[in-house]
């Protein structure tokens, strides 16, 4: 199985989800390490009540995002990391460690990329008048939200959806999407 770390910033429901489907022996993935650049993150404490060594690395102890990366890559090597999953990973990674980690390193995205790259996605998906909203799994690359999509899972826009209830039904959603992306991606990973 393929040593796998997960990055969060907050509450980890992606990342327990994620772990959730590495319990299953027959799951691609083994999930070693979570890394939030929040001390105070719930996931943090979610992650080590499910007995995966869960770290911090606050970004803010560092001067430039390449120092803090600098940090994160080493704890990834010092793990033994071979994949790294971003769930709800807060930080705009350089291409220095884009550039170290590309072909190794996926994220969830709440949007069908290519729209809404960035920020308050579902409250730009409901201004514009869309349909549908959802989420994607997508390959990290320099572009901020740029890299190739993996897979994604759509939801209805209802006449009355505000950004929080879009973001809700978003996130059942996710829960279900990333650990089968994952998993896509890690089939026959060598
Ligand atoms: C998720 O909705 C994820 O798609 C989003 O943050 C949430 C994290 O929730 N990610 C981004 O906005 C990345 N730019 P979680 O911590 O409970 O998984």
């Amino acid at each position: 199985r393929v040593r796998t770390a997960v990055l969060i910033s907050g509450r980890g429901s992606n990342m327990m989800a994620l772990l959730a489907a590495a319990r299953a022996d027959d799951y691609p993935a083994d999930i070693q390490l979570v890394i939030s650049n929040r001390p105070e993150a719930d996931g943090l404490r979610k992650a080590d009540a499910a007995g995966v060594t869960a770290i911090a690395i606050d970004h803010k102890d560092f001067d430039t995002r390449e120092a803090f990366e600098r940090e994160l890559d080493a704890a990834l090597r010092a793990h033994k990391i071979d994949f790294v999953a971003c769930a709800g990973f807060m930080r705009v990674l350089t291409e220095w460690f884009v550039s170290r980690w590309e072909g190794r390193l996926i994220n969830i995205h709440p949007s069908l990329l290519p729209k809404y790259k960035g920020l308050h996605t579902h409250k730009r998906a409901i201004e514009a008048g869309d349909a549908e909203g959802g989420a994607s799994v997508h390959w990290v690359a320099t572009e901020v939200d740029g890299g190739d999509i993996i897979d994604h899972e759509a939801v209805q826009i209802e006449a009355d959806e505000t950004p929080e209830s879009l973001a809700n039904k978003v996130l059942k959603r996710e829960l279900v999407l990333y650990p089968r992306a994952l998993n896509k991606v890690l089939m026959g990973w060598h």
